[in-house]
């Protein structure tokens, strides 16, 4: 047999090793990510050692808008980032029930050691420990859905009379160019 061959038989005997009953057929690959994360994710009894307050979640969100509103938004439910569903796997709701359903710890555990093979990152060495907990506080308590609106980084600036980002593009332009006009 051909190693082609084989590798639907070996995919099969993963899913029944791995006792996956409800998989979708066109999710196969997704599901047995998803078997090797559960069983790869630590920290499930880890105990978040920050107090559980409300000045502890606006931390966590600060670290949280720094560090993570790239991929999660500034919600924590992806809001306004246009790559979000396209990354494969995707940039999940973090306050979906799956996300919820880890432990503490186990959330800990994923901001520290990133999930392999996907896009998210560990960020263990960059972020102190006492803000990775923080900041699963905050996951823990996310605003909802749109609230906060899109990051700035994905928001485009012209014309936008706000208070901040409010300074036009005039000094930038050079000679040459003489400035570009949009109307
Ligand atoms: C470069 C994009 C990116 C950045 C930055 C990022 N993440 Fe993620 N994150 C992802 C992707 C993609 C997934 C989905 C991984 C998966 O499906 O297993 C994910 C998943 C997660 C999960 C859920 C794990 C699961 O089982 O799906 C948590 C919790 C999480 N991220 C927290 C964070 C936090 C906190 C930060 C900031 C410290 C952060 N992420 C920064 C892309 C990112």
């Amino acid at each position: 047999m051909k190693l082609q061959e084989s590798v639907p038989l070996l995919v099969a005997s993963l899913l029944t090793l791995a006792g996956c009953g409800a998989s979708q057929p066109s999710s196969i690959e997704a599901d047995i990510a998803n078997e090797v994360k559960e069983v790869t994710i630590g920290g499930e009894d880890w105990e978040d050692p920050t107090p559980d307050t409300k000045e502890s979640i606006e931390a966590g969100a600060e670290h949280f808008r720094h560090h993570c509103q790239v991929c999660h938004g500034l919600d924590g439910h992806a809001t306004g980032v246009p790559f979000a569903g396209t990354m494969s796997p995707p940039v999940p709701d973090l306050g979906s029930s799956e996300i919820q359903d880890y432990t503490d710890g186990q959330l800990k555990w994923i901001i520290e050691n990133g999930i392999r093979f996907t896009g998210m990152p560990g960020w263990q060495g960059v972020i102190d420990d006492e803000h990775m907990w923080l900041m699963v506080r905050y996951i823990r308590n996310l605003p909802s859905v749109g609230s906060l609106g899109p990051p700035a980084v994905y928001v485009e600036s012209d014309h936008n009379s706000g208070a901040e980002g409010d300074h036009h593009d005039h000094s930038s332009a050079t000679e040459e160019d003489g400035g570009h006009h949009e109307h």
